[in-house]
């Protein structure tokens, strides 16, 4: 229940992507710990490598309110297979949902979900060390 309510706020989002050098859209729905929903989608740019995705710009979009603890995130795409989040954006959501919840799914409806551990483990994390001190 709670991840088809997620997924439909993605393809929501994922109506907004700016996408006009990949033709490839992705939408985003994160869920806060609160129950806040924030939704994200690809934002591209004439500077490739300044593209940000759709799971950043949910998560941004979530921080910069205030929310900064995230339970589940669902990401959908315009591409027939699962879209999984990038190695970049795995980092930036191990910040605010260390045992948080990927869900994704793809064309046909088929749905997976995975923790997040399991697709970043041993993820990066400089708080962790401060706080062992
Ligand atoms: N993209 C995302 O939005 N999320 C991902 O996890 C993978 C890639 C976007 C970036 C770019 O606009 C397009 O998909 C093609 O790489």
């Amino acid at each position: 229940m709670e991840n088809e309510y997620l997924i439909s706020y993605a393809k929501k989002a994922m109506g907004n992507a700016y996408s006009p050098y990949s033709g490839f859209s992705v939408g985003a729905a994160l869920l806060t710990t609160e129950g806040e929903v924030f939704t994200g989608c690809n934002v591209e740019n004439a500077s490739f490598g300044a593209t940000i995705c759709a799971e950043r710009c949910a998560v941004m979009k979530a921080v910069s309110e205030g929310y900064t603890s995230f339970k589940k995130i669902a990401i959908v795409s315009s591409g027939d297979d699962l879209t999984y989040p990038c190695g970049i954006c795995r980092q930036f959501l191990s910040e605010f949902m260390e045992d948080g919840i990927v869900v994704v799914q793809d064309k046909t409806g088929n749905i997976k979900e995975y923790s997040l551990n399991e697709l970043i483990p041993f993820a990066f994390n400089l708080v962790k060390d401060f706080d062992d001190e």
